[in-house]
């Protein structure tokens, strides 16, 4: 098995391809912490897979606080004793809301869950894959994070800079052996929203157009990209540091 002795952390693990990539990840012998800041699926996800046999906990905590990045990087280490694999996952949109329309509130929240978060989980993560000599960190961006036209502004943003942070990582520690990915999803059949509230009907309607008139024919399964991610994050990829992949059917070709 690909992961065995291997410790993940995976976040946004309660839905989507969180989700797929916890079921992934440790069916494949890796002891997982799930983190995710919605209680309930987390924990049914994980009392099915513990049923299975699978070595995981759970662990409720939003990725955009100091003390909830804390909380589930401390949960691997004091749980399982070391960190081989983090994921940064955990990701809202934003209703394609474009610049002069994006209120601020908006704007900080989009920007503190999928760049801000991402960054703190890093700079926490990294020193103990340097005690250990080694660690993988992959990051999920979005086609977003690639060109202009994929999402609205604090989306696009975060995903560009989400891409910055993980070639800034792989090219300062890849020699002291850590590895930086991150995959770049185009649309995938998953309940991705604003992780707040009820998004407006308007919103919708303008996402769902999008992905009608731009994406592929064909809308990805989460697993789907949960296998690319576990690719990268697994020893096969020994050598493929400050990757951005694309994982789109296609849509970037366009
Ligand atoms: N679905 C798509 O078409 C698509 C396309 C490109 C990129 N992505 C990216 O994939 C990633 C996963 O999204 P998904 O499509 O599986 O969506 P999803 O909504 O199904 O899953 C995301 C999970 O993240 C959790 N989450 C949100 N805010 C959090 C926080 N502050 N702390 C901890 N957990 C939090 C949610 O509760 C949810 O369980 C995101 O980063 C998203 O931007 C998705």
């Amino acid at each position: 098995m690909r992961f065995e002795q291997q410790v993940a952390v995976v976040t946004g693990a309660a839905s989507g391809i969180g989700r797929a990539l916890v079921q992934r990840l440790s069916s494949e012998g890796a002891a997982v912490v799930a983190v995710d800041i919605v209680e309930e699926p987390l924990q049914a996800l994980v009392t099915e897979l513990q049923g299975q046999g699978a070595k995981l906990c759970a662990c409720c905590a939003d990725v955009a606080s100091e003390s909830g990045v804390e909380a589930m990087l401390t949960t691997a280490t004091s749980t399982y004793g070391r960190l081989d694999i983090l994921c940064n996952n955990a990701g809202i949109m934003d209703l394609m809301t474009p610049a002069a329309e994006v209120p601020l509130e908006l704007w900080e929240r989009v920007l503190a869950v999928n760049l801000y978060g991402p960054f703190l989980a890093c700079r926490r993560a990294i020193p103990i894959f340097l005690e250990q000599g080694s660690g993988t960190i992959v990051n999920t961006a979005s086609e977003a994070g690639l060109r202009g036209g994929a999402a609205g502004t604090p989306y696009t943003v975060s995903k560009h800079g989400l891409i910055g942070l993980t070639r800034s990582i792989a090219f300062h520690y890849g020699e002291r052996g850590i590895r930086c990915n991150a995959v770049c999803p185009g649309a995938v059949a998953t309940a991705i929203g604003l992780g707040q509230g009820t998004p407006s009907q308007s919103g919708l309607e303008r996402v769902g157009a999008f992905i009608h008139a731009s994406a592929p024919s064909r809308v990805a399964s989460p697993d789907e990209i949960a296998a690319a991610i576990a690719f990268l994050a697994s020893k096969e990829a020994s050598y493929i540091n400050g990757a951005i992949l694309p994982v789109d059917g296609g849509w970037l070709a366009a």
